[in-house]
């Protein structure tokens, strides 16, 4: 069988197809792998939101793996930025797993990260010993560890004394994104403006950003939220250090009350997830941070996401 594998603009009737693969490919690996399946919902309509996101944020940059038919039998979301190319979700259909349509669609970002100069970068999980292969195969070099931790907000709020510092934190308006461009670069090296500015602009999806500043006025720490019911999920985010990061959670946390909620905290940030042990939080996932060419010298703390990924 020969598979068409490019660059492709989606168009709408893509979404659900592409909702459907992403569903199934996930459902059948963490069901055969791990007995988890039933984690990713019965059913597919949710996963329609990566598609709608990332076709507004980043229109003709996935990689799609299409038979001669026209099936979508694979999909690579990437998205390049000023500092790098970052890779979302990849997935293959189960029956058309394990002969090489996921290296060919990783192999195209690649060659156009490649071609553009920028090293490339992804969030991978600890227990997929397929994806992790996948990446390191392909000259990714693992980094930070982070783990997933899942916590119920009640109604009424978490009933614990808001951390120090919560009241340095606001939503960002887009007179900050530029500023917290700056920030990450600062702190880990890497710059995506045009995240922050999709996340204040809010129109496709459902996002909140916050801002945390220092007495000072600087910057000191930012966390994005997806408020989207097909998509409850804190981050992306990078604080200056525990204090800032533990605020800018509690923060988050506490706008999404009445609901469960999973964030990526990287394991060595001690404090900050003691503090959330203590809030009730509960581990689900090990993830882990790749790149091409790690960043020499990244400060601060980072919390990742799935979309649209930082690492
Ligand atoms: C992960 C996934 C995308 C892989 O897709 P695939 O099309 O089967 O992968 P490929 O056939 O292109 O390549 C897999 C590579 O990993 C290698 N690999 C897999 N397990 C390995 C292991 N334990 N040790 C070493 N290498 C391993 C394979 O040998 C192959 O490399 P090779 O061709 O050089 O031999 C697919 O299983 C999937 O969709 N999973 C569900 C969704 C998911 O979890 N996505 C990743 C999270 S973002």
């Amino acid at each position: 069988m020969s598979e068409k594998i490019a660059f492709t603009k989606l168009t709408e009737a893509d979404h659900e197809p592409i909702a459907r693969l992403l569903h199934r490919a996930l459902v059948h690996w963490y069901e055969s792998r791990l007995g988890q399946g039933a984690r990713f919902g019965d059913h597919h309509q949710p996963f329609a939101l990566f598609p709608e996101v990332y076709e507004a944020l980043d229109p003709g940059e996935c990689v799609t793996a299409r038979s001669d038919s026209g099936e979508i039998l694979g999909v690579c979301f990437s998205h390049e930025r000023e500092t790098h190319i970052a890779i979302g979700i990849v997935a293959t259909m189960p029956e058309a797993g394990g002969r090489g349509l996921a290296k060919k669609m990783m192999a195209c970002v690649l060659d156009k990260a490649e071609r553009v100069g920028k090293p490339t970068r992804l969030v991978s999980s600890l227990l997929n010993l397929d994806s992790f292969s996948l990446y390191t195969r392909l000259g990714f070099v693992p980094g930070t560890i982070f783990q997933d931790m899942l916590i119920n907000v009640p109604e009424a709020g978490l009933a614990v004394t808001p951390p120090e510092g919560t009241e340095l934190v606001r939503q960002a308006t887009m007179a900050d994104v530029a500023r917290i461009a700056d920030f990450e670069q600062t702190q880990q090296g890497v710059r995506r403006e045009k995240d922050f500015a999709f996340f204040v602009n809010n129109q496709v999806g459902s996002w909140r950003l916050l801002i945390s500043e220092s007495a000072d006025g600087s910057v000191s720490g930012f966390l994005g939220m997806s408020m989207h019911p097909s998509c409850t999920m804190i981050g992306p985010g990078v604080a200056k250090n525990d204090e800032a990061g533990t605020a800018l959670l509690w923060r988050a946390l506490d706008g999404m009350r009445g609901r469960s909620i999973v964030f990526l905290a990287p394991c060595a940030a001690a404090k900050l997830v003691k503090t959330a042990y203590a809030w009730g939080a509960r581990n689900v996932e090990l993830h882990v941070a790749q790149s091409t060419a790690p960043v020499e010298g990244a400060k601060g703390l980072v919390f990742p996401t799935f979309m649209p990924e930082t690492a």
